[in-house]
């Protein structure tokens, strides 16, 4: 069975978390998209981890986890990333693959990723990995792949500091490498995790162009990163955040501003909201349904996943966007341009708080009254099922109300 899960918002909804969580029934875990701009964080026990380029299911001991076809790997931060991890006594060695046909950042993209943003009129404030330039050398055919390094032909056509630098990690990788469709031939009845990084609303087509990254995000990419195709995807999950947080610049219609900063503010520091990749402070806004909607559809979602209700224990009130106004029209679709999702007055509806702590629940049934309102609501409007919890940040403060390993 290949099951998906991504982010339904703008990254960081807790999809890490969820990965390591399911991660426990899987046999493999696939991540299909991004690079190093990705931060994904897993407290395990007194534990944490800082996961941006290796699957999460790199915690569960014994699984296996591919780096996919969709993703841009800085060979330089990934066995950084592994030293690292095995220094907090995970053993990695011979479970950890790759696919030939990923692209490689290279030493220059990152300042590259940098000056090109610093140039640009409206500034997307990447992350400054290379993501952007590695991808954009995939689309114009100048890139280099895994399996590229023992191609003479555009091994020759490197700069020899490029060599020099990439020479060192050509064994390692040689022994990680596959051939990922053969590999995904021979998985036929495992339990297949697909792992997405950043989330619908930075995907390059679905997303709020140009304020997105530049990889694929939702999960048709999952077929498409993974070596699989359409038809082989079971099942997708989309995790979603009780509020909304972006980093980096654009358009953020239900953003907490002026009045409602202190409860930005509140938000940010009880759900510790700042880049595990960059530190930067994460705006952050109301839960916004008509994208959340839009983000059921553009996934094909079974099921959301919910994270971070708990954090509404004991307001009065919290507030949820269930419509917009456009130029003084009120509309219920995601805008595509940037301009106009600037201009977007979210319409807020307001909930009642409730008794008891979200916190405290380890199933629905356990959920505050209120609160299952609130999520009865969510699911009505978006026409998805919420199928999973994160009541906290710990793997045991997660709980599913529908099996995720059935097909739906
Ligand atoms: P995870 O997987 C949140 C944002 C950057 C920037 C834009 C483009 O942790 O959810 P890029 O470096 O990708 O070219 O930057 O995308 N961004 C993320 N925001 N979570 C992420 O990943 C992100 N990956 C990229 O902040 O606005
Ligand atoms: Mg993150």
């Amino acid at each position: 069975m290949n099951l998906v899960v991504v982010g339904a918002q703008w990254g960081d909804e807790g999809k890490g978390k969820m990965v390591d969580y399911l991660a426990d029934d899987a046999d493999v875990v696939v991540r299909f998209s991004g690079g190093a701009n990705a931060g994904h964080t897993i407290k395990v026990g007194e534990r944490t981890f800082a996961l941006h380029l290796i699957p999460a299911g790199i915690i569960s001991p014994g699984k296996t986890v591919v780096l996919g076809n969709g993703m841009v790997i800085d060979p330089a931060s990934m066995f950084e990333e592994l030293a690292g991890i095995a220094a907090q006594g995970i053993d990695w060695r011979g479970r950890v693959v790759v696919s030939d046909r990923a692209h490689l950042v290279l030493p220059g993209y990152k300042s590259e990723d940098r000056a090109i943003d610093e140039r640009r009129a409206r500034p997307i404030g990447t992350t400054g990995r290379g993501i952007g330039v590695a991808y954009g050398r995939k689309a114009s055919r100048d890139g280099v792949r895994v399996a590229d390094l023992w191609d003479p032909v555009v091994w020759n056509s490197l700069s020899p500091s490029d060599q020099e630098w990439l020479e060192p990690f050509k064994e390692k990788l040689g022994e990680m490498k596959v051939n990922l469709a053969s590999y995904m031939m021979g998985l036929k009845d495992k339990k297949v995790l697909l792992e997405g990084a950043q989330g619908a609303l930075l995907d390059l087509d679905h997303g709020t162009y140009p304020y997105v990254s530049s990889g694929i995000s939702t999960t048709p990419g999952a077929a498409l990163g993974a070596a699989l195709g359409p038809r082989k995807i079971d099942k997708c999950l989309g995790v979603f955040k009780a509020y909304q947080t972006r980093v980096g610049n654009g358009p953020f219609p239900t953003e907490m501003a002026g009045s409602d900063e202190e409860l930005a503010h509140e938000l940010r520091e009880l759900g510790h909201e700042y880049g595990v990749t960059t530190g930067r402070p994460r705006r952050i806004g109301y839960l916004d349904l008509v994208a959340l909607r839009y983000s059921g559809w553009i996934n094909s979602l079974d099921g959301f996943i919910l994270s971070h209700l708990n954090l509404y224990d004991g307001f009065e009130n919290i507030g949820i966007c269930t419509a917009y106004e456009l130029d003084g029209e009120e509309i219920d679709f995601f805008p595509s341009c940037a301009a106009d999702l600037e201009r977007i007055k979210p319409i807020i509806k307001t909930f009642p708080g409730w008794e008891g702590k979200v916190a405290d629940a380890r199933s629905w049934e356990e959920i505050p009254e209120g609160a299952k309102d609130v999520v009865k609501f969510i699911e009505e409007f978006t026409g998805v099922p919420v199928h999973g919890y994160s009541v906290g940040p710990l793997r045991s403060e997660t709980f599913m109300k529908e099996m995720p390993w059935t097909a739906s």
